[in-house]
Parts: structure tokens; C-alpha cells; sequence
């Protein structure tokens, strides 16, 4: 019989039915620690009070409206976010792939209204992940990820991440903008070359191209910066943005400059749940946090405490792991074993780690983990290449 539950995912064996901090706690009642933190979502680890508070009093208010009135929340948020960045105006969606659906559309806008229709096309980089919408998941172009659903949306071109000669080849009187993340999430945790990216502004300046970066993984403080770009001296035109900033409750947004976002006028986008009164509540609670002072502080030193506890780890194991790779929280450790064996063996250890493209296992942990829960997670880590090492020294006597 066919699945009650569409089934597109591979799920793990487990039902986690409750968190608290760093911790989740599964239907048994064992208690994992959690360095994934829901994909990169759950910055705030779970049931912090202040995002508890700033939900359960909304609920008792008001949940949705529509955009047809004005939402007080959307309007402090925006106003917040125009502060905090290089943006002048937002736009609140449900989810990471809404928000990119809206920086494309974005940017062909641009180019429309300035008498160039022509120009529609995104460039992005092999190894991206940008969603599942169809606009999105062409921006991807992942093969594996496009097969069997019909021709791919025009107007997407691909080049290999940090070649700026492919990338000046495929740039055209077609070319409306480039689309990168500043690391790699799905692909397995890639940083961008910082000259790279910052060439790509150059490239976006002297061509009339918007830039966009998709820091729906990278941003909210993921980094120890509240958004990537801040690492690298430039700005990008428009930047989709998601997970962190709810929390864990879903919400998107596009933050954008004038310039950029001067073709959405009324009637051209539109959402019926984007930008809801709960959703509000709990992005203004979670931005309010990350921009609180000594919280990004906390982040960079959690994350070089993890990052240099991870190098020795990654050289005591070296039969286990090739490399740690990443920024801030955001953390790769390219594998040598089979990375899905090593997730799988860490969760029997009680830690949470999370699959990546290449091979990697990814850390994301909530950006609250304290540096004694950062020496746990190492410990585990280190357990599971013990037992890993063990259990193929035993495989390789049995086969001599
Ligand atoms: C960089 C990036 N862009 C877009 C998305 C899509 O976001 P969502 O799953 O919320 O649609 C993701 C999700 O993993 C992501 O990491």
C-alpha cells in the first residue's frame, strides 16, 4: 500500500517529541544533543523563553489577517532589518524558497521597468542549493533534484563555483543578475573564494547585474556575523533569507535596495500567510536576540573553540575524517567514511549531526550551545570514530 505520508523523504528511525536548550528528547525518553539544530533553523536552541513568550502572546491575539491591512509587525520588522543591513525595504515570506522565488522575480522586474526585458536571466554555481520551487530548484540545477519534471524554467545559467573566467563567459545582454551562497550549505559546506565573491561585485557593477546572495543558511548570525556579506566588505543588491530568523517558526524574507527591488509595485507579489502576525512576533523576539549585545561575541568564540577542537579531532582520526571546513557554526567535516555511516553511528552515541553534499557531515548547532555543551559534542564525535575505527579493525582481522 502506498504511504499515507508522501514518501520523498529517507527518514532516520526516530521521533523526537520534545527539546529544551541544545537538548531533544526522543518518544523513549533518551536525550540527544543536538548540533543540527532542525537545518540550521533552531538557532536559538528550543523553547527559549523569550521566543516562548513572544508566540504564546500572539496567539492570544491575533494569528493572521492577510496583507490586505496593515500588519504593525511586519512594519517594526522591516524597519529592524532596514537598520541592521544594507537593505532599504522587505518583503516577509513562509520559507527559504518563497524568498528566492521573489529575488528572481525581483530582478527581472529591475531590468524590466529600466526597458530591458530582455535581461532575465540568473547565473548560478555548481553545487547550489536554493529550493525546491521550480524557479528555484532550476537556480539549483541539480540534476537529481530536476529529473522527471518537465523542461527547466528558461533563463538559468551555471558555472563552476569560484571561476570567474566561466562566469565572464556566460555573462550576456541576457544577464540580469548572479545569484551565490557565501558558503555552501547543502553542497557540503563550500565557502566561496572571498576574492570571488568580491569580484562578483565588481563583475554586478560594471555590467548593470544585480548581485543576490542567498544567505537563508548563512545569515542570523550563522557566521558570528549577522549575515555573511559582513565578512567581506561588500554588499550584495538583494538577499533571500530564512530558517534562523523564525527560530523555528517558518518565515522568509527578501531584504533588497531601492535600486533593486524598484519594480515591485503594487499588485506584482504577493503572499496570503508571508509576513503573519506570529511569524512577526517570533522574528522580531529572534532578531532582537541575535543583535543583543555579546551575542554574536558568544557565537565567535563557541564556533573557534568548536572549530579548534574539531582540527584535533579530524587529526586523531584520520582514518575517520579528511578535514573540518566552514565558518562560524557553520561547520563541515569532510569524510572518509561514509558520511551517512557516521551520522547514523553518532545518533546511536546520543549526538545530532546532519548530512551535506561531498561527503560532508554537517554541525550547525543553535548559536546558544555553551562551550561546555561545544566539549560534549567533540566527545561524542570522537566516541563515534572510536567505535567506527574498532568496528573495521574487528571487520579486517575476521577477513584475515
Ligand atoms: C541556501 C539555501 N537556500 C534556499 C533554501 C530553501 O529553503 P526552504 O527549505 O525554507 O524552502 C535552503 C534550505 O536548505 C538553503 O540552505
Amino acid at each position: 500500500m502506498f504511504p499515507a505520508l508522501l514518501p520523498t523523504y529517507n527518514r532516520a528511525d526516530i521521533a523526537f517529541v520534545r527539546g529544551e536548550g541544545s537538548y531533544l528528547f526522543a518518544e523513549d525518553g533518551k536525550r540527544y544533543l543536538d548540533l543540527g539544530a532542525g537545518i540550521a533553523v533552531n538557532s536559538f536552541g528550543y523553547g527559549h523563553p523569550k521566543l516562548v513568550a513572544a508566540l504564546t502572546e500572539q496567539a492570544g491575539k491575533l494569528w493572521h489577517i492577510s496583507n490586505l491591512y496593515r500588519v504593525p509587525g511586519q512594519e517594526a520588522l522591516s524597519r529592524k532589518l532596514v537598520d541592521a543591513t544594507f537593505a532599504d525595504t522587505v518583503f516577509f515570506t513562509n520559507s527559504g524558497t518563497e524568498a528566492v522565488e521573489l529575488a528572481i522575480k525581483m530582478a527581472r522586474r529591475h531590468h524590466f521597468v529600466n526597458g530591458h526585458p530582455e535581461r532575465f536571466h540568473i547565473v548560478t554555481f555548481e553545487g547550489a542549493f536554493h529550493g525546491r520551487t521550480m524557479a528555484a530548484v532550476t537556480a539549483t540545477g541539480n540534476e537529481k533534484y530536476l529529473e522527471g519534471f518537465g523542461p527547466k524554467l528558461p533563463g538559468f545559467d551555471q558555472v563552476p563555483l569560484n571561476d570567474l573566467a566561466a562566469l565572464k563567459a556566460v555573462i550576456g545582454p541576457q544577464t540580469a543578475a548572479l545569484m551565490i551562497e557565501p558558503i555552501q550549505g547543502e553542497g557540503g559546506v563550500r565557502t566561496a573564494d572571498p576574492q570571488f565573491l568580491r569580484a562578483l561585485r565588481k563583475l554586478c557593477d560594471d555590467n548593470g547585474l544585480l548581485l543576490i546572495f542567498d544567505e537563508i543558511q548563512t545569515g542570523i548570525g550563522r557566521t558570528g556575523r549577522f549575515f555573511a556579506y559582513e565578512n567581506l566588505g561588500i554588499t550584495p543588491d538583494i538577499m533571500p533569507v530564512a530558517k534562523g530568523i523564525g527560530g523555528g517558526f517558518p518565515l522568509g524574507a527578501v531584504l533588497a535596495t531601492e535600486d533593486a527591488a524598484k519594480g515591485m509595485t503594487v499588485g506584482t507579489h504577493g503572499t496570503t500567510y508571508g509576513g503573519n502576525p506570529l511569524a512577526m512576533a517570533v522574528g522580531l523576539a529572534a532578531v532582537d536576540l541575535v543583535l543583543s549585545p555579546g551575542f554574536l561575541e558568544h557565537v565567535g568564540k563557541v564556533a573557534n573553540y568548536l572549530h579548534q577542537q574539531l582540527g584535533g579531532l579530524v587529526a586523531h582520526h584520520s582514518d575517520i575524517f579528511e578535514s573540518v571546513r566552514g565558518q562560524g557554526l557553520m561547520i563541515g567535516l569532510k569524510m572518509k567514511v561514509p558520511g551517512g555511516d557516521f551520522i547514523a553511528a553518532a545518533r546511536a552515541n546520543g549526538v545530532i549531526v546532519l548530512p551535506a553534499g561531498e561527503n560532508v557531515v554537517r554541525l550547525l548547532p543553535p548559536l546558544t550551545l555553551s562551550e561546555a555543551e561545544a566539549r560534549e559534542g567533540v566527545a561524542l564525535l570522537a566516541r563515534t570514530a572510536a567505535d567506527m575505527e574498532a568496528a573495521a579493525s574487528v571487520a579486517k582481522a575476521a577477513a584475515q
